[in-house]
């Protein structure tokens, strides 16, 4: 969360997903949701959320995360679009919106697979699933 004094200005949240692979199950994050209040929308708080909160997966021994997204705004922390690693969507979307960073290098050589999000993700409204 970013704070000014008690005041929530603008929150991340990161989830367990997996990459599932014909024989394996490959553990992953998915950055979602993201906001940050529209007063104070484009004043660096949500880059500071993100740079963080990668730097903290990093730190907990996470390896890959996944986002869907504005590849123009994500693409700054590295991400890169997910497809051509073979990671896949379990739903209809833009293939540059859905894209992939590695936290460790090669984290997901071999890995070939559809993301699975949590049941949660599906009650979303507006969620493609
Ligand atoms: C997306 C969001 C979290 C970004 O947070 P922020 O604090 O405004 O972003 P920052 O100030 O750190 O970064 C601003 C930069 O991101 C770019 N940017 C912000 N929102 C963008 C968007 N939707 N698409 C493309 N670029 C965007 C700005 O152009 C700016 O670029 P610049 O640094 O080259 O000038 C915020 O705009 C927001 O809450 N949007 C509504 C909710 C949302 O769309 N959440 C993301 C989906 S989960």
């Amino acid at each position: 969360m970013a704070l000014d004094g008690a005041r929530v200005v603008g929150h991340i949240l990161f989830t367990a997903i997996e990459v599932r692979t014909a024989t394996h199950s490959h553990p992953a994050l998915a950055l979602a949701p993201m906001a940050v209040l529209p007063a104070l929308q484009r004043t660096g708080i949500g880059s500071s959320l993100v740079r963080r909160g990668l730097a903290d997966a990093r730190d907990l021994g996470h390896g890959v995360v996944i986002v869907v997204g504005h590849p123009g705004y994500y693409a700054r922390f590295g991400f890169v679009p997910a497809e051509p690693l073979g990671i896949r969507a379990p739903f209809e979307v833009s293939s540059p919106a859905f894209m992939a960073l590695e936290l460790r290098p090669d984290a997901l050589r071999g890995v070939r697979g559809e993301v699975r999000y949590p049941p949660e993700f599906a009650d979303v409204e507006g969620s493609p699933q």
